[in-house]
């Protein structure tokens, strides 16, 4: 028999996200007549933009023509996809499309980065947390076995919660790899470019690096808030930076994202005489990506370019206005309830402080059974998410309007 690598033997029995639709789908086929609102995992329901479908219906075409066939594409995605990229999102910002690595997801693309760094290098997470942050680090060893307080004794977590307003606070202890995400997934909250400078600062003071996943980066309606970490001067020798189509586009079932890496982004690496030297983690990323993966399919990157084209950007536009009035309503409905509501704003995670002494697996199930509501307790994300709990603006608006009624006959 073949030994398995034991440090998946520290995670958690499930996935988040999956635990949750065991539950449900357990409630479900014994409660069949109630209809559920699902406002648990962040996926969209809007139908993709007429210009994404339009940009993937000539690329279907191209592909049965001899002159538009592709096969593979090239590694780092096509660069009409990473023009596009940059000429949209990165203008003045210092990055070039040589810089942009396509690939089929934020998530593969966050969970795999920490494969390029030693094993044992510290990582700090925010608390709470999108946990795939911690649980990729977890499976390649750096976690250790989880505590009592239900954090792993290998992580450097620093805790958000209503005290310091979800901001948290620079780390006592130095980390090498710094996970931040903002808008932030769960809570909502978001840092402003001030507050974004200090962890800049703090990296290059430190030589930490910076995974910054802007996932959400499209849902920012205020001017003090960043959509990328770029915008802070001195973040390109300190940062990587994961962007998605999945939230802003309503690419979660189609599958595009990419990662930023700086050119200018260097760490050390260790010889065996005890010396060390810089190496760039531009290199190794493209090393790492064309080995392990063969790229996002050409049908799929027209659709992503499509979205960077004036009618695309007009019609995701419209998508997001949508879900931030759900979002909007949600954080109403509780604030009504005379609960402290974070994120709704910048971001369509709405993040409830409930009431003192409820713990929030109690009010997933008091809620689903009560009002037929799906939601994500908060105790899921990180030990300092118990007592909260996290709605999605990312339902139909009829079905949250129809939740938001639901809320106001709800007790608990
Ligand atoms: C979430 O609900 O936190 C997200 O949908 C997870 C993800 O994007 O993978």
């Amino acid at each position: 028999m073949s030994f398995i690598n034991v440090n998946y033997l520290n995670l958690p029995g499930s996935y988040l996200f999956s635990e949750i639709a065991k539950r449900v789908r357990a409630y479900s086929e014994a409660n069949p007549q109630q209809k559920l609102i699902r406002l648990g995992i962040g996926d969209v329901t809007s139908p993709l933009p007429s210009s994404v479908i339009k940009a993937m219906h000539r690329a279907v075409d191209e592909q049965g023509t001899d002159s538009g066939f592709r096969g593979y594409g090239p590694e780092q995605g096509y660069a009409f996809l990473r023009d596009a990229i940059i000429a949209d999102a990165f203008q003045g910002l210092g990055a070039d499309a040589e810089e942009i690595f396509v690939s089929d997801g934020a998530k593969c693309d966050v969970g795999n980065f920490q494969e390029l760094f030693s094993l044992d290098s510290k990582i700090a997470i925010t608390d709470p947390v999108y946990p795939v942050y911690a649980d990729s680090n977890v499976m390649a060893g750096r976690g250790g076995p989880v505590g009592k307080d239900g954090r792993f004794a290998g992580i450097i977590y620093l805790p958000c919660t209503a005290k310091n307003n979800f901001i948290p606070d620079l780390p006592k202890e130095r980390p090498d790899i710094i996970y931040l995400c903002y808008p932030n997934n769960p809570t909502g909250s978001v840092l402003t470019r001030t507050e974004l400078k200090k962890w800049v600062d703090y990296a290059r003071e430190q030589e930490s690096v910076i995974f910054f996943d802007s996932a959400y980066e499209a849902f920012v309606a205020e001017d003090d808030v960043p959509h990328s970490i770029y915008e802070i001067e001195g973040a390109r020798e300190v940062a990587v930076e994961f962007r998605s189509y999945s939230k802003g586009a309503g690419f979660t079932g189609l599958r595009c994202a990419y990662v930023v890496v700086p050119k200018t982004l260097f760490c050390k690496a260790q010889s065996a005489n005890g010396k060390s030297k810089k190496v760039g983690l531009h290199g190794l990323w493209l090393r790492r990506q064309s080995t392990k993966y063969n790229g996002c399919p050409y049908v799929v990157q027209r659709a992503a370019e499509a979205t960077h084209s004036p009618e695309g950007k007009k019609e995701c536009a419209s998508l997001i206005r949508a879900y931030m009035e759900n979002a909007g309503r949600i954080r109403s409905a509780f604030a009504r309830k005379g609960l402290e509501v974070c994120g709704g704003i910048n971001s369509p995670y709405v993040w409830i402080s409930l009431p003192k002494g409820t713990d929030s697996w109690s009010f997933f199930d008091a809620l689903l059974k009560g009002a037929g509501i799906v939601g994500t307790p908060g105790a899921g994300f990180g030990p300092s998410g118990e007592g909260c709990f996290r709605l999605t603006g990312f339902g139909r608006a009829a079905d949250t309007l129809e939740a938001v009624e639901r809320l106001e006959g709800f007790s608990f």
